[in-house]
């Protein structure tokens, strides 16, 4: 590739270099602008995922007008990745995911909040967008919580949001803490990528609500921080124990005579209805069904009278084990002409009796 010729295929690109932006993505940031005026009034403002650092640059220009050195602005950029140092800029090399991440920005604001929070971060992409998505999702959610942290009420944030399919749950949980959102697609961002950009207008948190890093999709800690939370920042969906909790125990075995109660077998109110081992018992009738000894038997056994199978003592359990699931099978041959208490009685039986011989 030539030299000129990704300068000629992306005009941000080409643009970036000749106004001195670190990174084509100052656009977005510049667009998001236009149309949302999201820096007036801000002072204090954190960058969160800002390497290279075009973004704090933007801020850098836009907060501290020409060149004048403003005591009051403040402007914290955060990534995991080193930053060559902007003129202005806090540096912070941290991960968002990480508490001590949001008490370190705190810090270098001596206990004030910021005006506003932008967030560009973005994993490194798979290529397999549904995991692209949830991941880019989660960093979102880490990058909403750390905001909980460090803006003021009435403040503003933006970011980086990839819109999948599940998309909405997003904006459902940014409203929870913004009542205005708003997603844009600035022009510099390219039509074939599905990125674009939440612009969450004034910050107004539940009632009570206590900022946590508690995040169950990021950690693996589920049990540990998100059960202790209390107040607003934890959802009790009401348990209610139902019946008379002295009545019999599910979990106990009790005998069958029970104190004042005559014991009386019942057979089952309704009986299986084309149950899965109906087919075994019709080709047991009919004789069909194989029996393991018949896979294994020699061609000479084959020809042995069914006596002589039968010779040994414990052959003749068989047999007689045999003749008792003949019998029971005959008697479920005329299911269809017996009552309903007959044919649950007679299945039930013969489920047992076959389990007990093991037939297959
Ligand atoms: C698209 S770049 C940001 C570009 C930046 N806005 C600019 O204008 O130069 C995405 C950044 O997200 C950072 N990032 C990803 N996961 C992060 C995390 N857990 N904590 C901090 N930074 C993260 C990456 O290191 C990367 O530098």
């Amino acid at each position: 590739m030539g030299k000129s010729s990704k300068d000629k295929r992306d005009v941000y690109y080409r643009l970036a270099k000749e106004e001195g932006w670190r990174a084509r993505s100052a656009f977005k940031l510049l667009q998001i602008n236009e149309d949302f005026n999201i820096f007036d009034g801000v002072k204090k403002v954190v960058d969160l995922c800002a390497a290279p650092g075009s973004w704090s640059q933007v801020l850098a220009r836009k907060l501290r007008v020409g060149n004048a050195k403003d005591d009051d602005v403040k402007i914290v950029a955060v990534d995991l990745q080193a930053m060559a140092p902007i003129p202005g800029v806090v540096q912070i090399q941290g991960d968002i995911t990480k508490t001590s991440t949001a008490n370190e920005i705190i810090q270098h604001f001596e206990g004030e909040h910021a005006d506003l929070v932008v967030c560009d971060g973005a994993p490194d992409v798979t290529g397999l967008h549904d995991i692209d998505e949830y991941i880019q999702a989660q960093l979102l959610l880490a990058a909403l919580n750390i905001t909980t942290h460090v803006l003021k009420k009435g403040g503003n944030f933006i970011a980086k949001i990839f819109r999948g399919k599940d998309v909405s749950l997003l904006y459902s949980q940014l409203k929870i803490f913004f009542p205005l959102v708003s997603v844009f697609k600035p022009r510099s961002s390219r039509n074939s990528s599905i990125e674009a950009f939440v612009v969450c207008q004034n910050y107004s948190p539940p009632d009570g609500y206590i900022p946590n890093m508690a995040n169950p999709l990021l950690d693996h800690h589920y049990d540990l921080d998100y059960n202790n939370l209390t107040g607003p920042n934890r959802v009790i969906v009401p348990f209610l124990a139902c019946g008379d909790l002295s009545g019999f125990d599910s979990d106990r075995t009790y005998p069958l005579q029970l104190p004042g109660r005559q014991y009386e077998y019942h057979a089952p109110t309704q009986s299986p209805i084309n149950p899965p081992y109906q087919e075994a018992c019709q080709l047991r009738r009919t004789d069909k069904l194989s029996k393991p000894e018949d896979k294994l038997a020699k061609p000479e056994d084959k020809l042995a009278k069914p006596a002589d199978k039968l010779a040994k003592p414990e052959d003749k359990l068989a047999k007689l084990d045999m003749e008792n699931t003949e019998k029971a099978v005959a008697k479920t041959s005329n299911w269809n002409s017996q009552d309903d208490e007959d044919k649950s009685i007679n299945e039930e039986k013969l489920t047992q009796h076959m389990e007990n011989v093991n037939l297959q």
